[in-house]
């Protein structure tokens, strides 16, 4: 695998490999089967296939939380060899951001809901930071988890008001063997913590299985309920709307997704689950 660190190396490198299908998928570290799920369905479409590692400071609302990222990189970068990934882009803060560089674009209220609700400003950030990799790498596909189901939809809203020439994949959500979504976070989690937090899966595991017998206001409520019952963990949201909105469940809606947002201990945990 080749490691580059800044835009110079990977412009250089794909000036002599035109004509192939590069597909990317932007990360954060701390790679776990998630993110390597997300390399391997590149692996299937694309012929070079580029993983960055680059925990984005403007993302971060709590100064806290961006300090205590982790960041194992050499288990990483065996990970990502272990992989086959072709390139891995490893940028330092300064390759991407001048001092107090300004950032917004106009999504609507798409960056308010939810996520945004709970983390002002989360989505600025992410689309500041989806913006340059995707100028820098070129992708002709970019790969994303479903498990981030709202910046999913933010990106994708990006992409179509910046007209920019690439096409999103959404990749399924990869679990643990007991249910709990794969996470960054989850290292941050003690035994007690991660014990309670599968509260979650089961809550949304609990609304797809009943859909249909209840309506939906009850089911958000016998949910919530649930979550609020469990020890240790501090719901922030738990929400079943429009798939396609994020907005109430209406005559055109076409798919419905379960979200939820805890505390898990102090490790926030999020988590998604198609319904219809
Ligand atoms: P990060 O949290 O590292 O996630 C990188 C990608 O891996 C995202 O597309 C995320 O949805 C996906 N992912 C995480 N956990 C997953 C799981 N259990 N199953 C499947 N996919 C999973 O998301 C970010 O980084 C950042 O916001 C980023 C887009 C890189 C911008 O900084």
């Amino acid at each position: 695998m080749k490691i580059f660190t800044t835009r110079h190396q990977i412009a250089q490198y794909f000036t002599h490999k035109t004509g192939k299908t590069i597909g990317f998928v932007p990360t954060m570290g701390a790679l776990h089967n998630g993110h390597i799920s997300l390399i391997k369905r590149a692996q299937q479409a694309c012929n070079e296939v580029v993983c960055s590692i680059f925990v984005n400071p403007t993302q971060f609302n709590d100064p806290k939380d961006l300090e205590k990222y982790p960041r194992p990189i050499a288990a990483d970068i065996a990970m990502l060899e272990q992989a086959g990934c072709d390139i891995l882009f490893n940028p330092p803060v300064s390759e991407i951001y001048d001092n107090n560089e300004k950032w917004h674009l106009n999504i609507g209220n798409l960056e308010h809901l939810l996520e945004g609700e709970f983390r002002p400003g989360h989505y600025q950030g992410v689309m500041q930071v989806v913006n340059k990799l995707f100028n820098i790498v070129k992708p002709d596909l970019a790969f994303f988890g479903q498990k981030d189901y709202q910046q999913f939809m933010v990106i994708s809203k990006m992409v179509e008001l910046l007209n920019m020439p690439v096409k999103l994949v959404m990749c399924p959500i990869q679990r643990e063997t007991d249910g709990l979504a794969m996470s960054s976070r989850n290292v941050h989690l003690t035994a007690y913590d991660r014990q309670h937090a599968l509260i979650l899966s089961k809550a949304l595991s609990g609304v797809k299985d009943s859909f249909g017998i209840a309506d939906i206001p009850q089911l958000q409520l016998q949910a919530k309920q649930l979550i609020n019952s469990e020890p240790g963990i501090g719901l922030e949201y738990f929400e079943i709307v429009d798939g396609d909105t994020l907005t109430p469940v209406s005559s055109n809606t076409k798919s419905i997704v379960a979200l939820v947002a805890a505390r898990a201990g102090k490790t926030r945990l999020i988590d998604n689950m198609l319904i219809v």
